[in-house]
């Protein structure tokens, strides 16, 4: 029975989220890098769920979009459901059942789109035990310390699962039971279908509850068993944004943890943020206050950080990247990074090569061991293997009107405080003298200078600053007698 799949799920995604207080639907709230609803979907999916319905209502468009959207990422397609103005959970089912082939047999997992920590595994060990007991329904259950309001599991004089009592509908004996549903359950896809349509809304909040099957079923001759989960987080729903920081930091825990027992080192998890589509290869580590967003991969034996955020990235094996920030940049094997610097889209920096102490780099590639090592701005620009550039070189890529791109070629020196004015293009082997403002192309083996040649004005000081401090060192300067070079002076100052 190893190999026991539910037939549907279910994900119930149509409430309000009220609490929020957010015009972004409560299920598109991000932890982890994925917003909650794209949690439940993932689940879903790697549980093997042959088919999964989301039932949507607020919002619809919005929440509809992103389930197309992020369909596309998991194994299995999942298909909308709308529900209705008839209110409540067990109307969500049914709105959802209907977007299943009526004649749907087997197991349909129920599940909701803001309990973003259950995991596929125990979606699967929830579908074998309600299998292995045939079951009718089989619902999660936790025991808390402090069962809010949740609603309560009502069991017989035997510990048989006899139903659930909403808080609001529950007596004060009922209240004090501290086993409760999460909310979570397998159905008999049949029972489900026909219990129902028997259930009414007379409650305490006139909506039809999904809860009332347990009792419907078990009163048909079905048996109703509960799955008492212990990792009491992996029920945890989000209704507020305390509660959202609350789970996003266990999932970063597990995220964290999860790298560790890969063979990743991470100095200090709790400063260390790592969202769930993130890898990192053996061996490399993770030194406080890092960020590593979106789709960012991290090679082997690399070291990242402290204090860098790095956004859909993709760092290579060996490479070290210290006091930066990156998006949508691409760093080679064995190269380095930092510490001050911005790497924007479009920056490649090849094997071995350097990005220094602020320096920003846009669209732009340094080849295979080219090192742009400080004070440094590249935009647009191929920057080709070999090459250094001087400190306080400036890219002047844009003319105000347009970007244009700048070639600096293969081993060749710019020297500091340069700027390179695009479009232009250095060739390989060339020099350019420091301080240049290059707008011509210099051709290869060539050095190209582009500034006012030095002039020295001899008595300048004495005509123009005479009596100042200044003048007084030159007169001072001009009385020393010329040094003279004293044999073996290299042992008389050891
Ligand atoms: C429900 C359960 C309660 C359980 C709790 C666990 C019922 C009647 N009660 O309570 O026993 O302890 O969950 O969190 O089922 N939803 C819809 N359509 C609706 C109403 C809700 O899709 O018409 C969705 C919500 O978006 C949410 C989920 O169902 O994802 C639970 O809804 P919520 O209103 O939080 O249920 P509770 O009344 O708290
Ligand atoms: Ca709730």
């Amino acid at each position: 029975m190893n190999d026991v799949r539910p037939d549907a799920v279910i994900i119930l995604a149509a409430g309000e989220g009220t609490r929020m207080k957010s015009t972004l639907p409560k299920v598109l709230h991000p932890i982890g890098g994925t917003p909650l609803l794209g949690h439940a979907m993932r689940a879903a999916s790697a549980a093997g769920a042959a088919q999964t319905v989301v039932v949507i209502r607020h919002q619809r468009d919005r929440v509809a979009a992103f389930v197309e959207d992020f369909s596309a990422r998991v194994e299995r397609a999942c298909t909308i459901a709308d529900q209705d103005e008839v209110k409540g959970t067990g109307r969500a089912v049914e709105c959802g059942l209907s977007a299943l082939p009526a004649d749907l047999t087997g197991t349909v997992v129920v599940t909701m789109g803001d309990v973003p920590l259950l995991s596929a595994e125990t979606l699967g060990d929830l579908t074998r035990a309600h299998v292995e007991a045939s079951a009718a329904v089989t619902v999660v259950t936790s025991v808390l310390d402090d069962a809010k309001s949740y609603g309560r599991i009502v069991r017989d004089a035997d510990g048989n699962v006899e139903r659930i009592v909403e808080f609001k509908d529950a007596t004060e004996h009922e209240r004090a039971i501290t086993e409760i549903n999460s909310g979570i359950y397998a159905f008999d896809a049949a029972v489900l279908r026909r219990e129902l349509a028997n259930v009414t809304t007379d409650n305490a909040q006139g909506e039809k509850y999904l809860t009332d099957v347990l009792q419907l079923a078990r009163t048909a001759g079905g048996r109703v068993a509960a799955h008492v989960l212990t990792d009491l987080w992996q029920t945890e729903g989000v209704n507020d944004r305390v509660q959202l920081a609350e789970l996003g930091k266990e999932l970063n825990r597990r995220t964290c943890e999860r790298h560790m027992r890969a063979g990743v080192t991470i100095v200090d998890p709790d400063t260390t943020w790592i969202d769930v589509d993130v890898s990192i290869g053996q061996d490399t580590t993770v030194l406080p206050g890092t960020q590593l967003v979106g789709a960012t991969s991290i090679g082997a034996e690399a070291v990242i950080g402290p204090d860098v955020t790095l956004t859909d990235c993709e760092v290579g094996d060996g490479a070290e990247v210290r006091r930066a920030e990156g998006t949508l940049a691409v760093i080679g094997a064995g190269a380095t990074v930092g510490p001050f610097s911005y790497m924007r889209p479009g920056t490649v920096l090849g094997a071995k090569g350097k990005i220094g102490g602020f320096v920003e780099t846009k669209n732009t590639t340094i080849g295979e061991g080219a090192k742009v090592p400080h004070l440094t701005y590249a935009g647009d620009a191929d920057i080709r293997a070999g090459a250094n550039i001087g400190a306080g070189t400036i890219v002047a890529n844009y003319d105000g009107v347009g970007k244009h791109r700048t070639v600096v070629g293969r081993h060749s020196f710019v020297g500091s405080n340069s700027v390179l004015v695009a479009p232009v293009e250095i060739g390989d082997g060339a020099y350019v003298a420091a301080g240049s403002a290059v707008i011509d192309d210099i051709g290869p083996g060539q050095l190209g200078v582009a500034r006012g040649r030095q002039r020295n004005i001899e008595g300048w000081v004495d005509l123009r600053r005479a009596g100042t401090s200044t003048a007084a060192a030159a007169h001072a300067a001009a009385q020393l007698p010329s040094p003279e070079p004293t044999p073996d002076s290299s042992e008389d100052t050891q």
